[in-house]
This record gives structure tokens, sequence and C-alpha cells, in this order.
């Protein structure tokens, strides 16, 4: 028995990256996983990976595509309408779309729209799905959870203003609403990522490096490590488990490295383990 047999998942901007890599890990174990994405084409290709991987055609899993902008309201509707429609109900949502402005500007040159931007498709789509979702995911006997993506940027000062307030928003969501949906039998949980390396930071694969050397575990995520511990609070393992944010973060919210060393006296290379 896998642990996702027989659920219906829906994941947003589940076309690459972390959202990709949890709709595998889901339908490894047995989900039929609606790979929904701004993008529909890569939402096509990411489902077809899946669909061909060979663990998938031994578990019984399964995914399709759907083009779906979470900031749209009528999109959002359908896709949980599509997935309900095509796989008899809805147990997992996973909230993964995010915009972020790779470049955030100077705070006092912010353009409205952008700060209006970020919000609106990373805090107002996962709100967007959560609200489409919750009757359906009421009605999954005990099963029901929505998994939505944050950030260390929701938890400390990464820089990134708006992304960092929107994740924020994430998190103070997944509190809220997992107080009124526990007495739905509805689970709703955050994890919290460090840096993982996923397309996102294709033209920055410096920035990669660099931040390799800065986190306790010696190295950035990668998109396995997210989609595990969706896959931990989506599923029966975690029945227990609402409202909280985990960090997945190789150790970064923990670690105060430059207090640490300041505090010591020494300089950093002092103390550090050798890898
Ligand atoms: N990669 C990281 O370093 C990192 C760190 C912390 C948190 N995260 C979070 O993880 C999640 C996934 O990040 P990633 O690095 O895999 O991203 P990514 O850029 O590789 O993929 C994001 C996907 O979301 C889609 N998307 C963009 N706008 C959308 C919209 N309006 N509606 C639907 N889909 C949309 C894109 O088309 C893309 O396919 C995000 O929530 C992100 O904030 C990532």
């Amino acid at each position: 028995m896998r642990r996702f047999d027989g659920y219906s998942v829906l994941i947003t901007g589940a076309g690459r990256g972390i959202g990709e890599a949890t709709a595998l890990r889901l339908a490894t174990e047995g989900a039929r996983v609606l790979v929904t994405d701004l993008d529909g084409e890569r939402a096509g290709q990411a489902a077809a990976r899946i669909r061909e991987s060979a663990p998938v055609r031994d578990s019984g899993g399964t995914a399709e595509a759907l083009a779906c902008d979470v900031a749209d309201r009528t999109a959002v509707d359908a896709a949980v309408a599509h997935a309900v429609h095509r796989f008899g109900g809805l147990d997992v949502l996973v909230n993964s779309a995010h915009r972020c402005l790779p470049d955030p500007p100077r705070f006092e040159t912010y353009r409205d729209e952008d700060w209006a931007g970020d919000l609106d498709v990373t805090l107002g789509g996962a709100f967007r799905c959560a609200r489409a979702a919750l009757p359906h995911l009421a009605a999954a006997d005990g099963r029901g959870a929505i998994v939505s993506v944050g950030s260390v940027n929701g938890e400390q000062d990464f820089g990134n203003h708006a992304y960092s307030a929107a994740k924020a928003g994430l998190a103070s969501l997944t509190r809220t609403l997992a107080g009124e949906a526990a007495a739905r039998g509805v689970r709703v949980n955050l994890v919290a990522p460090g840096t993982v390396d996923t397309p996102n930071w294709a033209d920055r694969p410096d920035s990669l490096k660099r931040a390799a050397a800065v986190y306790p575990l010696g190295r950035v995520g990668r998109p396995d490590d997210i989609a595990a511990a969706v896959a931990f609070l989506a599923s029966s393992d975690a029945a227990w488990i609402t409202g909280v944010t985990l960090p997945v973060d190789g150790g970064i919210l923990t670690s105060n490295a430059a207090l640490r060393d300041a505090l010591r006296g020494g300089g950093p290379e002092r103390f550090a383990f050798s890898r």
C-alpha cells in the first residue's frame, strides 16, 4: 500500500522545479496528479515526464496537465473542478506557484504593480486555490490537506520585500485557515524552503555556488528535498499536524554563523568543520 494510493491531487506551478518534483513524488506514491502551470505547454511536458517515469508506471499513479494562472479566479475554479471531474474528488492541494522579481529594486523605487503582482500571485494565488478546493477537501473523509510552499524569506530577512511579505502572509494564512479547516477534517501546513537549485536559478549559477557555502549543511537544496517534506505533510503520517511552518532549509534559519563567530572572536574558518 502506497501513501497516496487513490488520492487526487492538484499542484500549482508544477511545470518545473519544486512543483514538478512534488508531482512526481506523489504520483510515485500512487496519486493521480493534476499538474497545473501558468505555462500550459510546460505543464503538459512535465505531466508527460511523470507518466513516463518507471516508478510512476509501477505505482498506478498518473499525471494530467492543465494551464492555470493562479492570479485568475475563473481559471483556478475551473482547475479545481477539472481535478474533481477527472479524479472523482480532491484530497490534496499543493500551492507552489509564485511570482518573484529576480532583481528587486531599492525600496523607495518599488513600483506599485510589482509589489501588487508578487503578492497577488504568491499569496493571493494560494488563497484562491484554497477557497476553491476547501469544500472538496472537506468531503475527502479526513484525508483533505493543503500544503503550501513558502520560503525562509517569510521568516527572516534575506532581501526582496514583496516576495518576503507574500511568503510571511502565506505562513499567516496557513495558521488562520488551519484553525477553521480543522473542524472540517482538513489540515493546512507550510513548507519553508531555503535556496533550492531549480530552473528559477538557471541564469544565476554563481549565486547558488556562493549560497551553498553559507548553508550549515554545506549545500543548497534539491527539489526532491522539498518534495519529500510536502509529501510527508500531505500524507496520513502527518495526521495530527496542522498549522505549522516546516523549514526545509539546510539549517539556515537555525544558525547565525556571523554572530557566533563574532562572539567567539575568531574568523569563521577558525571553528568551521572542514568538508
Ligand atoms: N528555488 C528556490 O530557491 C526557492 C526557495 C524558497 C522557496 N521557493 C518556492 O518554491 C516554489 C517553487 O519554486 P521553483 O524554484 O521551483 O520555481 P520555478 O520558477 O522553477 O517554477 C515556478 C513555476 O510556476 C509557474 N508560475 C509562475 N507564475 C504562475 C502563475 N501566476 N500561475 C501558475 N503558475 C505560475 C511558472 O510558469 C513555473 O513553471 C515557489 O513557491 C517558490 O517561492 C523556491
